[in-house]
C-alpha cells in the first residue's frame, strides 16, 4: 500500500488504533438496533407510525404510506432495508432459538461480551418429559437470554423456532429437532414453548416472536437422494387434517405465535410456499394468524431454480406473494417482485399486505418504539444470560426427559460409595458438542458424561475407554480389547454409544436403524467380557433398533438420553446414581430394523394399507412388532391408577328431523348445533406405590370404534404428576367430545363416530358409549 509510505510512524500507529477499535466495536456492538430515535433525531417525532399510543393499524398504514416501491420491496426479504429518512435501520430477520438462543441464523452471534447462552437439551428430549410448565419455562429463559443479547446489539428478535413437523418416520435426520410423533404432544410442546418465548406482560406485544415451522408435511431431508428440496410429499387431506397439521394450527390458534414458516417440499405437486389454500386458506383464513409467513431460507428461489414449478423467476414471486408468503428468507422477492409489478401479475397492494404483516409483528416487537433501554425488557443485559437458574433448568430439563427403557432388579439406581471401580465405555462416554444436537448456540459451559460420573462417584475408581474413534465406530480405530479389560475388572461397566449429527443431521437421513458401525459388537464384547453389572446409556435424537440389548439379560438396564444439553452429563450422573429418579416417556416409536428394510421413507401414509403389507405409522396405526413403544418409560418407584369417574353412556341430543334419528348413522358432524360444550370428565387417582418420590405421567389415551380409518389408538390427554412415596393424588381430564374424541374422515371433515369408544389409562380401561336421541 504506497500511500502508507508519506505517512508518519505515528499516524500509522494511530491509523492501526482507530482500525483496532473499529473492528472491536463492529464485533462486539454494544447497543440494540431500532427505529423512531426521537431522542437522537428530533425530526422523528412527528412520524405517527413511531408514535406508541397509537393502535398498531394505524402506525402500519401511517409508515407503508411514507414508502416508495422500491423501498417496500427491499422489506420482502430476511435482510429488511433500511431508510434513513425515516430512522429505519437494516434489520436480519433470521435468528434461530430451538433449544436455546443459537448461532445459526446471521441475525445472532456471540461475542466476548456475551460468549454463550444456556443450551437447553435437544427439542425430542425436553419433549419426553411430558411436561407442558417445562416447556414454557425453557421458551420463557430462551426469551430472556434473546431479549438481553438484542439489547447489546447481538442478536434479533425474530426467532425462527420452534420445529414442530411430526416425526414420521425413525430414519429422518431432524426428528431431534421435533417433540416426536404424537400430534398431541407436538401440539402442546408447540404451543407451550412459543408461549414462553413470546408472552410479554401487556396485551399484542411480543418479548420475542417465534415461529413455527415448517409448514407442512415436512420431514425427508436426504433419504437415498430423495431432496427436501423437489421431494413431493403425496398426503392425504385426512393425514394432513389429523397428523401433519394439529401442531401448526395449536401454534397459531393457543399459542398465538407470531409466524409460520412454509416448507420447501411440494404436497401434492404444489410447493408450500406457493399453495394458496394452505397459506391465506388455513393459516389466514381458518386459524387467523395474527403475524407473517415466512418463506424456508431460498425456498421461493428453489421452487423456481430446482423445481421449475414456474417458467419465470416474476411468476415465482407472483405467485407466493399472492399465495400468502410476507417474508421471503433471501433475496428471491427483493430481486424479482418489481418486475412481477411491471409484468403485471403482481400488485403494489400485494406487496403492500406482505409488508404490514412484517411491520405489524415488529410493532408488537417494540421496534418502533423508540431506545428499548426505556422499554419493558430493557433492563435485561449480559448478566441475565447463562444464569445459575437457568443453568440449573437445562439440567432439569435433561433429567426429566431422560428415559429408562429397561432396569433389571437391584440394578439402578446404583450407589456410588459401593462401587469401588466403574468402566465408562464408548464413543460417547466424554463428548461435548454431541450433547447439544443441532441448531446449537455456544453453551454457558459443558458437563459430559464421564465428567458427570466422576462427580459423583468420586471414591470410585474410574476406567475410561472410547472403544471407537468416533460415532461411526468404523473398523479402522476399533479398539475392543481395552475396552473388555476395563469391563472385566470392573464392579459396574456404564456403556455409553449412539449418534451425533454426523449419523442424524439436516441434509441428512439415515437408512437405518443399527447402531452405527461396530458399536453393536462394542457393546456384545463388552458386556460378555464385564464381570458386574451393565449399563447401556444411548444418547441419539432418532430411535435405534437395540433388541439385541433388551433381549440380553447380562445388560441389566438401559437409559435413552436424547442429546442431553451442555449440563447432560450432570444429569446421567443424576439419574444413575439416583439423586433423581427418572419420569421420561418415549415421544417415538422405537421400530425394528424390518420397519426400515420395508417401508421407503418417503411413503406418507400414516394408515396401514394391509393389500400390499403396508404397515402405516407411529403408535396411533403402525401394529407390528416394535423394539420400545411410544410412551414407554420406567420409574425406580412404582405408580397406580384407579378410575374415580367417568360415564359410561354419553347421548347426543338431535335437533327433530334430523337424519341420524331415522337411520343408523355411523358419525355425526362436528359442525353441528348439538356439539357445544359436550365434556366428559374423567377423574383419576395415581398413587406412588414406591419407596422413592418421582414423576409420572398419566396418559388418557382413546379408541374410537373402528369407522373412517381411525387411528387405533390416540392420545387425548397427558398429565405429569410428582408424588412422594406412598401418596396419591387426584388427576382430572375434562374430554371435549367434539375436539378431542373426534377423527377424521377420508375426506378431511371431523366427526364424532357414535357406538362404543375406549378410553385407557395405564391398563385400566373404561367402555362409553356415545347414542343420539331425541332432543
Ligand atoms: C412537527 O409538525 C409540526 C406541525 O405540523 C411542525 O410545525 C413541526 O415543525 C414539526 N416538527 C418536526 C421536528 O418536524
Ligand atoms: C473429557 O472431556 C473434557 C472436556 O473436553 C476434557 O477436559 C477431559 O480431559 C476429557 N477426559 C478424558 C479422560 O478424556
Ligand atoms: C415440570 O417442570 C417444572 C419446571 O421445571 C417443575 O417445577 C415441575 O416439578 C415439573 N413437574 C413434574 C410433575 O415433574
Amino acid at each position: 500500500m504506497c500511500w502508507v509510505e508519506g505517512m508518519a510512524r505515528d499516524d500509522i500507529y494511530s491509523l492501526l488504533f482507530l482500525l483496532c477499535f473499529l473492528c472491536f466495536r463492529a464485533v462486539s456492538a454494544q447497543s440494540a438496533v431500532f427505529s423512531c430515535d426521537v431522542e437522537g433525531n428530533p425530526s422523528l417525532r412527528n412520524l405517527s407510525f413511531c408514535d406508541r399510543d397509537l393502535d398498531i393499524d394505524s402506525r402500519v398504514k401511517d409508515l407503508v404510506g411514507r414508502l416508495t416501491l422500491p423501498e417496500k420491496i427491499g422489506f420482502l426479504g430476511d435482510k429488511a432495508g433500511a431508510v434513513q429518512r425515516l430512522g429505519i435501520p437494516g434489520y436480519e430477520w433470521w435468528s434461530e432459538a430451538l433449544h436455546g438462543v443459537s448461532y445459526v441464523g446471521p441475525g445472532t452471534k456471540f461475542s466476548s461480551l456475551v460468549p454463550g447462552a444456556t443450551s437447553f437439551p435437544q427439542v425430542i428430549l425436553t419433549a419426553a418429559s411430558f411436561n407442558t410448565t417445562l416447556f414454557t419455562a425453557i421458551g420463557k429463559a430462551v426469551s430472556t437470554e434473546a431479549r438481553a443479547m438484542y439489547n447489546v446489539g447481538l442478536a434479533g428478535l425474530t426467532f425462527w423456532s420452534p420445529n414442530v413437523n411430526i416425526f414420521r418416520d425413525p430414519r429422518w435426520g431432524r426428528g431431534q429437532e421435533t417433540p416426536g410423533e404424537d400430534p398431541l404432544l407436538s401440539s402442546k410442546y408447540g404451543s407451550s414453548y412459543v408461549r414462553g418465548l413470546q408472552d410479554a406482560d401487556e396485551p399484542n406485544k411480543l418479548k420475542v416472536g417465534a415461529c413455527c415451522k415448517h409448514y407442512t408435511a415436512y420431514d425427508v431431508d436426504n433419504w437415498k437422494g430423495v431432496q427436501r428440496y423437489t421431494f413431493n410429499a403425496i398426503v392425504t387431506k385426512q393425514d394432513l387434517d389429523d397428523t401433519f397439521n394439529p401442531p401448526f394450527k395449536s401454534c397459531v390458534v393457543d399459542g398465538n405465535v407470531a409466524s409460520v414458516m412454509c416448507s420447501y417440499n411440494k404436497v401434492n405437486g404444489k410447493p408450500t410456499c406457493a399453495d394458496s389454500d394452505l397459506l391465506v386458506g388455513t393459516i389466514r383464513g381458518d386459524w387467523k394468524l395474527n403475524g407473517y409467513i415466512s418463506s424456508d431460507c431460498d425456498s421461493v428461489d428453489v421452487l423456481y431454480s430446482s423445481q421449475h414449478y414456474t417458467k419465470t423467476p416474476e411468476e415465482a414471486a407472483a405467485i407466493t406473494i399472492k399465495s400468502g408468503l410476507d417474508l421471503n428468507c433471501g433475496t428471491f422477492l427483493t430481486q424479482h417482485s418489481q418486475a412481477a409489478i411491471q409484468a403485471g401479475i403482481l400488485t403494489e397492494a400485494d406487496v403492500d399486505r406482505a409488508i404490514s404483516n412484517n411491520f405489524a409483528t415488529q410493532m408488537r416487537l417494540g421496534f418502533y418504539d423508540g431506545n428499548p433501554s426505556k422499554l419493558p425488557f430493557g433492563g435485561l443485559g449480559p448478566s441475565d444470560v447463562c444464569t445459575k437458574e437457568n443453568q440449573e433448568l437445562a439440567r432439569e430439563a435433561a433429567r426429566q426427559g431422560i428415559v429408562l427403557l429397561k432396569n433389571s432388579k437391584g440394578s439402578l439406581p446404583l450407589n456410588p460409595s459401593t462401587i469401588g471401580s466403574l468402566a465408562v465405555i464408548g464413543p460417547n462416554i466424554n463428548v461435548t458438542k454431541t450433547m447439544i444436537g443441532n441448531y446449537e448456540g455456544t453453551p454457558c459451559k459443558y458437563t459430559t458424561p464421564l465428567q458427570g460420573l466422576m462427580e459423583t462417584a468420586s471414591n470410585s475408581k474410574v476406567l475410561a475407554v472410547p472403544g471407537c474413534s468416533n460415532v461411526a465406530c468404523s473398523a479402522n480405530g476399533f479398539q475392543l480389547d481395552p475396552a473388555k479389560q476395563a469391563a472385566a475388572q470392573a464392579d459396574v461397566t456404564i456403556l455409553i454409544v449412539g449418534a451425533d449429527q454426523s449419523i442424524e443431521r439436516e441434509s441428512f437421513d439415515r437408512t437405518d436403524l443399527n447402531l452405527p458401525g461396530q458399536q453393536t459388537a462394542l457393546v456384545q464384547e463388552v458386556t460378555k467380557a464385564a464381570k458386574g453389572l451393565v449399563i447401556l446409556v444411548i444418547m441419539s435424537g432418532g430411535p435405534f433398533d437395540i433388541s439385541f440389548a433388551k433381549n440380553n439379560d447380562k445388560i441389566s438396564s438401559i437409559l435413552w438420553v436424547g442429546y442431553p444439553g451442555e449440563a447432560g452429563g450432570a444429569a446421567i450422573a443424576d439419574v444413575i446414581y439416583g439423586k433423581f429418579n427418572p419420569g421420561g416417556r418415549l415421544p417415538v416409536t422405537w421400530y425394528p430394523q424390518s420397519f426400515a428394510d420395508k417401508v421407503p421413507m418417503t411413503d406418507m401414509r400414516m394408515r396401514p394399507d394391509p393389500s400390499t403389507g403396508y404397515p402405516g405409522r407411529t403408535y396411533r396405526f403402525y401394529s407390528g412388532d416394535v423394539v420400545y413403544a411410544f410412551g414407554d418409560g420406567l420409574s425406580y418407584t412404582s405408580f397406580s391408577h384407579q378410575l374415580l369417574k367417568a360415564p359410561k353412556l354419553v347421548v347426543i341430543p338431535l335437533e327433530e328431523g334430523h337424519e341420524c334419528l331415522d337411520q343408523a348413522c355411523s358419525s355425526l358432524d362436528v359442525t353441528e348445533s348439538w356439539c357445544q360444550k359436550m365434556a366428559v370428565d374423567v377423574n383419576l387417582r395415581v398413587a406412588n406405590n414406591g419407596g422413592m418420590a418421582g414423576g409420572h405421567t398419566v396418559f388418557l389415551f382413546y379408541t374410537p370404534p373402528a369407522v373412517h380409518g381411525a387411528p387405533k389408538k390416540h392420545l387425548i390427554g397427558f398429565e405429569k404428576v410428582s408424588l412422594e412415596p406412598n401418596a396419591a393424588e387426584n388427576v382430572a381430564f375434562s374430554v371435549d367430545v367434539c375436539k378431542d374424541m373426534s377423527l377424521v374422515d377420508e375426506v378431511g371433515k371431523r366427526k364424532v363416530a357414535l357406538g362404543s369408544h375406549v378410553l385407557h389409562v395405564g391398563d385400566l380401561k373404561h367402555y362409553l358409549k356415545l347414542e343420539a336421541s331425541r332432543k
